[in-house]
């Protein structure tokens, strides 16, 4: 991939102009033409995405797809999809769209088509999951299993969360699911009290297997099972590993026939397509998975094939930059109108933070230009009862995703129509505002005096002018989720490559990881701790006496 600071190019400097010049632009004047929806919406199969209430222009959007350009995205999406190694810290390629490459052509690693392997795994996370969704595998006492464990962080669960969240109504009702993640012992302790070591399968998934979190939950897990089970052999009927480390399975006493391989190019982040996505082939059936992939299949095909002004991915990502780099925006919110979708938003903050989160640019130097944005979100309705406060009437810009199906699983009164005309009315309102001449006017008409018109209008006057997409699917089905997954890991993709950082590893994580391991054995006796500075001093000889 090439290394070129974006700030050098020839349409940065442009946009930097038109942040100027366009500095009164609203977003509600550009609809004085008519055909703006058109010319600025999507729609591919069954997903339309919206980004017309954005400060974009035609000039704006052209001088960004200049900027795709001249930072040659097209050869970084071929340098992707080929299996270079575009992870540059860790030497290692990058082809989670493999694993969902549902029409087989060959991709190469090293020489090597990793698709028979892909293949081979889904084949083998066929047979397994077809047995527990349809009750044939049996536990120690020959029972069928009933609940899924799955054990793991981050992208070992994060990922699965998300995925059998939105699919719920999919859920083979005859399987509860439950997921373990934190290493506070609460996390596994009332999970535990919900099962029953007879009909229990525990997913130990963790693409290293060293992650201390999930090694602590695994083993707690075990020696549970253990204390019911009486029998070292009945823990193959219970317990399987997914995981890139086979060494370090078989030394926790999983066999490795019970294990599902995938590779160090599936990053963590990315990996639900992968082993690890075999709790929720579980759940909900491997024809739905196999869905999932398609879906994801189809929006890599689009990525990699469509033109870049009607490409979705690519789109988002260059609004994204007009708002983060030229308009001041800091964060972004991704607001799903779907309860199932409850986890979308906290998927992505893993999914984009972690890989753009960065400072260091792929030539080793600090950027002189903000990178990726915090991103955070809940479901709509409920978010408009808490943060839309700030949304609309707050000092920051906040960009918004509103994400909405057309059609409710649960088609109740008129439930979803309520629910869609919010999803509606908040875009309509965070582009139009209410200026203060539209206020004082409702309010003198409502026969509010002078003196208290003067005192409370500006409180309700709504500037507007906050930019939006909307995305509408018309359903959650699994090929439309796969579909939206794989968007916004594109999204995030093409982000990285214009900020000219490394979007696949995640070094950030790995200090208070370091300082934790350190900290540990001080905390195993009552000793008075002063290796640290003053404050971590203080801490942990407070918690030691809190103890006591
Ligand atoms: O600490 C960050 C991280 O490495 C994530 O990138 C990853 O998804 C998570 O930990 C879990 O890692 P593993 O699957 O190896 O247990």
């Amino acid at each position: 991939m090439k290394n070129i600071n974006p700030t050098s190019t020839q349409a940065w400097q442009k946009l930097l102009k038109l942040k100027v010049d366009n500095k009164d632009l609203q977003i509600k004047n550009l609809f004085k033409d008519h055909s703006r929806f058109n010319n600025y919406s999507i729609r591919f199969e069954e997903i339309l995405v919206d980004y017309s209430k954005n400060r974009l222009d035609e000039e704006t959007k052209a001088v960004l797809l200049q900027l795709a350009e001249e930072i040659d995205l097209k050869s970084a999406i071929e340098a992707m999809f080929t299996g270079e190694k575009i992870n540059g810290t860790e030497g290692r390629a990058v082809l989670h769209t493999a694993l969902r490459n549902r029409n087989n052509t060959p991709v190469f690693v090293e020489g090597k088509d990793v698709m028979p392997d892909v293949n081979a795994v889904l084949f083998q996370m066929k047979s397994f999951s077809d047995q527990i969704f349809d009750g044939t595998w049996l536990g120690y006492t020959g029972k069928p299993i009933k609940s899924l464990i799955n054990i793991g962080i981050g992208g070992s669960d994060l990922g699965p969360v998300m995925v059998t969240e939105a699919l719920k109504p999919y859920q083979n009702p005859n399987l509860e699911i439950f997921f373990v993640s934190n290493v506070d012992g609460t996390h596994i302790a009332e999970t535990l009290k919900k099962v029953d070591p007879e009909t229990s399968l525990f997913f130990i998934a963790s693409k290293t297997f060293t992650t201390q979190e999930t090694m602590t939950n695994a083993h707690t897990a075990r020696n549970w099972f253990l204390e019911h089970a009486k029998d070292e052999k009945a823990v193959a009927k219970h317990f399987v590993a997914l995981s890139t480390n086979a060494k370090a399975v078989s030394e926790f006493g999983i066999d490795t026939k019970n294990m599902f391989a995938f590779w160090d190019w599936v990053g963590g982040r990315y990996s639900l397509w992968s082993a690890i996505g075999l709790p929720i082939a579980c759940a909900i059936g491997f024809d739905n998975f196999e869905q999932l992939l398609s879906g994801a299949h189809a929006m890599d095909r689009h990525f990699r094939e469509e033109d870049f002004e009607r490409n979705i991915p690519v789109i988002l990502a260059l609004i994204g930059i007009w708002n983060t780099n030229f308009l001041g925006a800091s964060s972004e919110a991704i607001l799903p109108y779907d309860q199932y979708m409850h986890r979308f938003a906290a998927y992505f903050q893993q999914g984009n933070m972690e890989s753009n989160g960065k400072y260091v640019s792929r030539t080793a130097e600090k950027v002189n230009y903000s990178t990726g944005p915090i991103i955070w979100g809940e479901p709509g309705t409920n978010g408009q009862h808490a943060f839309y406060q700030l949304i609309h009437q707050g000092t920051h810009l906040i960009p918004c995703d509103f994400i909405a199906p057309a059609i409710s699983h649960n088609p109740i009164g008129d439930h979803h129509m309520k629910l869609l005309s919010n999803f509606f009315a908040q875009t309509e309102a965070l582009m139009n505002g209410k200026s203060l001449d539209e206020v004082r006017s409702e309010m003198t008409k409502a026969g509010k005096s002078v003196e208290e018109v003067d005192k409370i209008a500006p409180h309700r006057v709504f500037e507007g002018n906050r930019p939006t997409n909307s995305i509408l699917v018309k359903q959650i089905t699994p090929y439309t989720l796969g579909q939206l997954v794989a968007m916004y890991e594109h999204k995030i993709f093409v982000q990285g490559v214009i900020w000219n950082i490394y979007s696949f590893d995640q070094w950030g994580v790995e200090l208070g990881k370091v300082l934790a391991n350190a900290i540990l054995p001080e905390l195993q006796d009552d000793r008075s701790v002063s290796s640290h500075d003053s404050s971590t001093n203080g801490l942990i000889n407070a918690y030691k006496s809190f103890r006591d």
